[in-house]
């Protein structure tokens, strides 16, 4: 099990002060920026791309920058968002043709790479590429909006996939974005989830740091 990891997901945040947002939730405890980037193909929304990533670092943004790809096709984005200062680049499965050679080019680009399974995408789908990867990100409500509620077949997604992980690849985060609560955060963490998105929950909050403060103390007891 890798060490706790909140990332705030900044599809909740106020786009016209986004640095100001970023920074503050970062001094309120945050460990990496969960950055949403939809196409309205893939998913039915539309949101930011690599110039929003690259104007976060001419910013000053230090901290991990976790690109969650819901696009489609992924290739053509990948080395964008590395050059724009990505950290780690997801992608969901169902948009590569050749998974494991968007994993690929992800780590030659030099960022970590993460697959991402939808709520009702087989677990069986990381059978031959989990070794490959540095991160596994489960989707616990559909990609495409902020504020929708956790769905709970998710738990059991996160034990399976956490079993796979301890037997082969423990060197893989496992990671959890949609409807994730102060107040659901534990049951997520005993799943087996060590990396923990939440937008709604920390971005609709008036105190960053307290709601970042009660997820770590939940994810901890
Ligand atoms: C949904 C995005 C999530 C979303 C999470 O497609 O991938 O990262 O922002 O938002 P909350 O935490 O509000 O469910
Ligand atoms: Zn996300």
């Amino acid at each position: 099990m890798q060490p706790t990891v909140i990332a705030p997901s900044i599809l909740s945040a106020n786009f016209a002060k986004l640095g100001e947002e970023v920074d503050t939730v970062l001094a309120a405890g945050a460990d990496w920026v969960h950055f949403d980037v939809m196409d309205n193909h893939y998913v039915p929304n539309l949101t930011i791309g690599p110039m929003v990533c690259e104007a976060l670092r001419k910013h000053g943004v230090t901290a991990p920058i976790d690109v969650h790809l819901m696009v489609e096709p992924v290739d053509r984005i990948i080395p964008d968002f590395a050059k724009a200062g990505a950290s780690l680049i997801s992608f969901h499965p169902e948009a590569s043709r050749h998974v494991h050679r968007s994993v690929q080019l992800i780590k030659s680009a030099g960022c970590q790479a993460g697959v991402v399974l939808n709520p009702a995408t087989p677990v069986e789908v990381l059978d031959y590429v989990l070794e490959e990867l540095d991160l596994v990100l489960l989707m616990s409500v559909n990609p495409g909006f902020g504020g929708q509620s956790f769905i709970p077949s998710a738990l059991e997604k996160l034990r399976a996939v956490r079993a796979m992980i301890d037997a082969r690849a423990p060197h893989v985060r496992l990671e959890i974005d949609g409807g994730v609560k102060a107040d659901n955060i534990r049951e997520i963490a005993q799943a087996g989830a060590d990396t923990f998105v939440a937008g709604s929950a920390i971005f609709n909050a008036g105190d960053y740091a307290d709601v970042i403060r009660r997820m770590r103390a939940e994810v901890d007891a």
